[in-house]
């Protein structure tokens, strides 16, 4: 069975979106979108922690109450657009882990080459949430997937800002166990395997490198 994708149609996400889209949104302005999305899709994301009941004196009375049952987490950026993403998270989720995976696309091929992995010592135990504002091809994720299972893990969700419905295959094909997350599905690819319409070059945006 392929894995779910939940696109995220909540106004917040749509009005947020729409201003990242937009060509003349400055620098400041876009890390700071971007980082705001991430918070809102966490809050999704994370809607099948497990809860366990604890006793709680409240000033008029004693109860019982919900906690997080403290399952481990560990989110993993793809560099570099990911990193945008982490701090949204990191404030829904303070004691989350972090890894980073660096993998950037050939321009001539689109292909992933992969350059960094520094992962948790833990992270086979910990479910996992990868981070990448753009699921083109699909090809960064899949590898960045790949890769991560082959440190044990086995709870792993995929969280994007904007996808392509190529990249959505991708992922449903190779990794048929994996939930993606995202707050909308574009139209298409274009000649240089661009989201169309998209929002441009994700990590040129969120570091103003160009
Ligand atoms: C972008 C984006 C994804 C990838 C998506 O990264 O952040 O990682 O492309 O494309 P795909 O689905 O076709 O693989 P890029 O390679 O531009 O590197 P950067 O984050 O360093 O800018
Ligand atoms: N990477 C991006 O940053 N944007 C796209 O549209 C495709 C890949």
């Amino acid at each position: 069975m392929e894995g779910k994708v939940h696109v995220l149609d909540h106004p917040l996400l749509q009005h947020k979106l729409t201003i990242l889209r937009n060509k003349d949104t400055g620098v400041k302005e876009f890390r700071e979108i971007v980082s705001e999305i991430a918070m809102l899709e966490c809050y999704e994301a994370t809607r099948d922690l497990p809860l366990e009941d604890v006793e709680v004196e409240t000033p008029i009375a004693a109860g019982t109450f919900k906690a997080l049952a403290g399952k481990k987490l560990a989110i993993v950026p793809i560099l570099r657009a990911g990193l945008g993403m982490v701090d949204g998270i990191l404030n829904l989720i303070p004691s989350a882990k972090v890894g980073h995976i660096g993998l950037y696309r050939d321009p001539e091929t689109h292909l992933p080459v992969e350059y960094y992995c520094k992962m948790p010592p833990d992270i086979a135990e910990r479910d996992v949430i990868v981070l990448d504002p753009m699921l083109a091809t699909g090809g960064s994720a899949s590898a960045a997937i790949t890769f991560i299972k082959g440190y044990g893990c086995r709870h792993i969700k995929l969280m994007n800002i904007i996808a392509a419905p190529e990249g959505i295959a991708c992922i449903q094909k190779d990794h048929p166990d994996v939930d993606v997350y995202v707050a909308a599905v574009d139209e298409k690819l274009n000649d240089h395997a661009y989201i169309v319409p998209g929002l441009g070059d994700a990590g040129d945006r969120i570091f103003g490198t160009k």
